[in-house]
């Protein structure tokens, strides 16, 4: 399959073939690793959302679910878009943050306001790992012409956004002030 929107700029233009290549190569490695995260991270979702008392936040991990599946497709549209087959990479941070997570629930106890809290610092670990490679991933597409792949990175950094800011209100609206009750 040909390679869409390839659009060269000043920079890839007096870029030699080697370095093309090698840029080339990071990308789809770097998309095979949040390939593999995307993945994982949705069936690891289900379990936070079971261990979260507060509606409000099991509402905002829910709906950002959907999202994530959402990103393991619009990852497999990026790969297409790059003549490139759908392959996922093991990604060790997020592996380490998942297991971090399972293991706040297992420090926790189940209906405390204090588990909320770790719910939402161990999810907002992943938003900003998920964020911190979005934002490489897209300028890396722009850098290497990929436009197409650059605005489906863009509408996954987007969403990736919107819930770290939702999971911070949650935070700052509700559970903080319960979790500081509870140890009164
Ligand atoms: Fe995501
Ligand atoms: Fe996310």
């Amino acid at each position: 399959m040909p390679i869409k929107n390839n659009n060269k700029s000043a920079a890839a233009a007096s870029r030699t073939p080697e370095a093309e290549s090698a840029l080339k190569e990071l990308f789809i490695d770097e998309i095979k690793d949040i390939y593999w995260a995307e993945k994982h991270l949705a069936t690891a979702l289900p379990k936070l959302i079971k261990g979260a008392t507060s509606e409000d936040l099991k509402q905002t991990i829910t709906t950002h679910l959907e999202e994530t599946k959402n990103h393991v497709t619009r990852l497999e549209s990026v790969f297409e878009s790059i003549g490139e087959k759908a392959t996922a990479k093991k990604c060790l941070a997020m592996e380490g943050l998942l297991n971090e997570a399972t293991e706040l629930l297992s420090d926790t106890d189940k209906g405390t306001e204090v588990r909320d809290v770790a719910i939402i610092s161990a999810a907002q670990k992943v938003e900003h790992y998920e964020i911190a490679s979005y934002g490489t991933l897209r300028t890396l597409a722009g850098t290497l012409g990929y436009n197409e792949a650059q605005s489906l990175l863009d509408e996954t950094l987007a969403e990736e956004k919107k819930a770290d800011s939702l999971l911070t209100g949650v935070a700052e609206n509700y559970v903080n002030e319960a979790a500081a009750a509870e140890t009164e």
